[in-house]
């Protein structure tokens, strides 16, 4: 049968997706990598389906191999006679340990069918949650920046990681960026914040995003008058025919 990689979204267990939640609901066994995704899979399912997998805290590659190597031996035999899911917070191919998952299993149980349920990812629910709009035509850049690391160069980006905002802070403000943080959102474990103080945040929580952007960043929307207050910017328009300029359903 198959194994389903589920994405929890980013905490709420009312954000998983409906496909998501049947998976969960219809999975003999559900493998959750950490406390945190467990406690979204307990929304879901009886903790009596919930399977246990050991991941060592270890960068060590060796270490790494072998303890995905015993998590691909342990799920495939439940996902060969049935169906098993392992959930991540997020999107499963996102920053994510499903990855670790698929490529051991495609390279050491190549019969086991794998599918990917995606999830509502930190990377578009900070925009919500910060208040951002991502406007057509913006590029965003995905860069993570744990233990007090900048990265710098695009003109926004989203970093995740941020274990030590201060020091993280300091970098992005040298090199000209405005930064919003967000801890923990649209999370129901722990309190949400959204600061523009890094000192806010200071202690380190691993469920931590930053939102950086030059300030000059990208042309602004045409509608972007409207919020200077120039109403009037319609005028012109309103007795054209033809064709919208909206740009359709996009
Ligand atoms: C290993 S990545 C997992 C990303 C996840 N797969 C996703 O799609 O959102 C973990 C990082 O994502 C960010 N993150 C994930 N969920 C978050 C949330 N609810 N609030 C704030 N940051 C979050 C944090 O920066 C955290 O260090």
């Amino acid at each position: 049968m198959t194994l389903y990689g589920v994405g929890l979204g980013p905490g709420a267990s009312d954000l998983i997706t409906l496909r998501g939640k049947r998976a969960l609901e219809e999975a003999d066994t559900v493998y959750t990598p950490g406390r945190l995704s467990r406690s979204v899979a307990v929304e879901h399912v009886p903790e009596s389906r919930l399977g246990d997998l050991d991941f060592p805290m270890t960068r060590d590659p060796e270490e790494l191999r072998r303890a995905w190597r015993e998590a691909a031996d342990a799920v495939a035999p439940v996902a060969r006679d049935g169906d098993a899911a392992f959930v991540t917070l997020g999107d499963p191919n996102v920053y994510s340990t499903f990855g670790h998952l698929r490529r051991t299993l495609d390279a050491f149980h190549p019969d086991v069918d794998v599918e990917t349920v995606p999830g509502v990812s930190a990377t578009t629910a900070f925009t919500t949650a910060l208040g951002v709009e991502v406007e057509a035509g913006a590029g965003l850049a995905l860069r993570e920046a744990d233990a007090g690391r900048s990265p710098t160069g695009p003109d926004r980006m989203v970093l995740f990681k941020v274990t030590d905002a201060p020091a993280t802070h300091e970098g992005l403000v040298d090199a000209g960026y405005e930064v919003t943080y967000g801890r923990r959102l649209f999370m129901e474990q722990g309190d949400t914040v959204v600061t523009d103080d890094p000192e806010d945040i200071a202690d380190r929580d691993y469920y931590t995003l930053a939102y950086a952007r030059r300030p000059d960043a990208g042309e602004e929307p045409a509608t972007a008058a409207f919020a200077d207050g120039d109403t009037t910017a319609t005028e012109a328009t309103e007795t054209d025919g033809g064709e919208s300029a909206t740009g359709g359903d996009r």
